[in-house]
């Protein structure tokens, strides 16, 4: 009997001392990101000068290197994944990505879904025309007399839908939304639309390039830049707050926006 309860207090406290080996789950988003090393990142790369690929297919750009320098601050490596602009919030949503950097700015649709950091960045909008186009604008509504083209999900797609078309100011099959950006620019060029609303910065960098000129520039949103975190991850959203506002105060932000061309 007396040998039996020893055995039994010695396999007790073996698996007690197991227990507390045992790699314990991280209790949050930040945590496991820490743990991992890695903060896995999405991005729509088709928006020069914030996220595009360079020839060597790295991605480039302001956002970019904004998040490389988070990564660092938070002693993770930064890992890249390039999908469509209106697969991002779900990608947060699922988990198949940690955060999303992506010039993206908080809507009400998108804070159901998902949770964002501080603004680090604010731009307006613009209209972009081909190099041999006429075409003025005295107003954004005056857009709608125009075949438009815009990145599918986007805050421009929606301004354009509510504004114009949800308005009766023109008609639903002259809107063309496009899955990557750049894809608005070719039709430009090749004269299947007469506009572009996109941000301003990739707008002065089209034309910046001679792939097209800016028309018209407005500001259109009240909300800036941010980014996406998954829902209810606070220890995360205060760990990017905290580094955002330290990049903003340190003038780190401002130098970088200086460095691409941003105002
Ligand atoms: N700022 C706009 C938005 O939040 C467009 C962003 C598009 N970004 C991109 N990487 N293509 O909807």
């Amino acid at each position: 009997m007396k040998t039996i309860s020893k055995l039994w207090i010695v396999l007790l406290l073996t698996a007690l001392a197991l227990g507390a080996c045992a790699p314990k789950a991280p209790a949050n988003k930040l945590e496991a990101i820490k743990s991992a090393g890695k903060m896995v990142v999405g991005t729509s790369a088709d928006y020069a000068p914030f996220e595009y690929k360079d020839e060597q297919d790295n991605f480039v750009g302001f956002d970019m290197d904004l998040i490389r320098e988070i990564g660092k601050r938070m002693g993770v490596e930064v890992e890249i994944q390039d999908m469509a602009f209106d697969s991002l919030v779900a990608a947060v949503e699922q988990g198949k990505v940690d955060v999303v950097i992506a010039s993206m700015t908080p809507t009400e649709e998108r804070l159901q879904k998902v949770d964002f950091s501080i603004t680090y960045h604010v731009q307006k909008s613009s209209f972009l025309i081909a190099n041999d186009s006429s075409i003025t604008l005295a107003s954004p509504q005056d857009a709608a007399a125009y075949k438009i083209g815009v990145q599918t999900g986007t805050t421009l797609d929606d301004w354009v839908t509510k504004n114009l078309v949800e308005t009766g100011k023109m008609p639903a099959e002259n809107v063309f939304r496009y899955e990557r950006a750049d894809q608005s620019i070719l039709d430009l060029q090749a004269g299947r639309i007469d506009l572009v609303l996109t941000d301003a910065g990739p707008a002065k960098e089209y034309e910046k390039n001679g792939q097209a000129k800016v028309v018209l520039t407005e500001k259109l949103f009240e909300s800036g830049e941010n980014i996406a975190i998954p829902k209810g991850e606070t220890a995360l959203k205060a760990e990017l707050d905290k580094i955002i506002q330290e990049l903003i105060d340190e003038g780190y932000i401002d130098k970088l926006a200086q460095q691409y061309g941003l105002e």
